[in-house]
This record gives structure tokens, C-alpha cells and sequence, in this order.
């Protein structure tokens, strides 16, 4: 199904899988998704925690599409919750099928992971600012 890009927001990660990233049905495997999907999540956790983090839970995650190699895949993430310590981030990914500026996005994954900001003896350590809901 197609979709437009988020507008007014740039992607926290753009990427482009290639044949190494494939599973056993010629489409890109799940798990390269999900650990892009991390890293996107943690950009903006990392920036809210102005430090370390881990990722605590992983708590929802749904691939609505196939990724295809050289799809150009965008990731979007924005911080929907802060408790004392733990940041969740919401990630939405979209594919550029032909990159050729003629192709709408297709949305291919949401999720939604929750990180939690650590301190040198890798304890939780409470978040600047404190707790708010986005
Ligand atoms: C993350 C970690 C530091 C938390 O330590 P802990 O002693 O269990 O911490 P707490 O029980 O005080 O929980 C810390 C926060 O995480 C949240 N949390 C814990 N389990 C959670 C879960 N299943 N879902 C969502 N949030 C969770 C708590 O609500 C708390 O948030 P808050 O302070 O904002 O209320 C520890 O579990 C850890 O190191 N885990 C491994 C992380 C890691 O290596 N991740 C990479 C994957 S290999």
C-alpha cells in the first residue's frame, strides 16, 4: 500500500539493503530489520538521554511489507513516552522502491522499543529533565 513519507520530518537512518541481507526467499530477512530498527530508536533516546542507553523491551513490532534489495529504506523515530529512566521511541520504516523520485514510499515496518538510559556501573540512571509523555 502506498504511502507518503512523514512531512516535515527528516529520517533518523536511510539505507539500502544489499544481497548479503537477504533471507531464504530472496527478500530482505527480518532480523537486518530490526536491528536497523534499534539503531533508529536510539538515535533519538540517545539525544533525550544526553548519554548511554541499552535497550530494555522490545514492545511491538509489525512488518506490514517486504523489503527488497535496493530499496531505498527510510527509518523514522520520535520519543512518545520518558519515565524516570526508560525512554520508548515509536519507528515507522518506508521503502523507496525505484529511488527514481517517481515511486511513493511504502510503509514496511512499525514498531515500538523502549531503551533505558545507564551509568558507568551500567545502572539505571535517571533522565534529564525527568518523566513526560510526548
Ligand atoms: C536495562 C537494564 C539496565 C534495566 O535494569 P533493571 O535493574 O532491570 O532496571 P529497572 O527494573 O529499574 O527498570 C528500568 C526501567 O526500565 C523499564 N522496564 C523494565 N522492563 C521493561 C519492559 N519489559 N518493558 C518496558 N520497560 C521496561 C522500567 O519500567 C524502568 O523504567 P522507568 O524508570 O522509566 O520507570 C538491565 O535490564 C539490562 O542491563 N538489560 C540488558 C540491556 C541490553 O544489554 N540490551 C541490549 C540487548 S542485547
Amino acid at each position: 500500500m502506498q504511502a507518503r513519507l512523514p512531512q516535515g520530518e527528516q529520517p533518523v537512518l536511510r539505507i539500502i539493503p544489499m544481497p548479503a541481507d537477504t533471507n531464504a526467499h530472496g527478500t530482505i530477512f527480518g532480523g537486518w530489520v530490526m536491528a536497523q530498527v534499534d539503531l533508529a530508536g536510539s538515535v533519538p533516546a540517545y539525544e533525550r538521554a544526553q548519554g548511554p542507553i541499552v535497550t530494555v523491551a522490545v514492545n511491538s513490532f509489525l512488518f506490514k511489507e517486504p523489503v527488497f534489495v535496493g530499496d531505498l529504506v527510510s527509518f523514522y523515530a520520535r520519543v512518545v513516552k520518558v519515565g524516570r529512566t526508560s525512554i520508548t521511541v515509536d519507528v515507522e520504516v518506508f521503502a523507496q522502491r525505484g529511488r527514481d523520485g517517481r515511486t511513493d514510499a511504502v510503509k514496511v515496518t512499525e514498531a515500538q522499543l523502549t531503551y533505558v538510559a545507564i551509568d558507568a556501573d551500567r545502572k539505571p540512571r535517571p533522565i534529564p529533565g525527568g518523566p513526560q509523555w510526548a
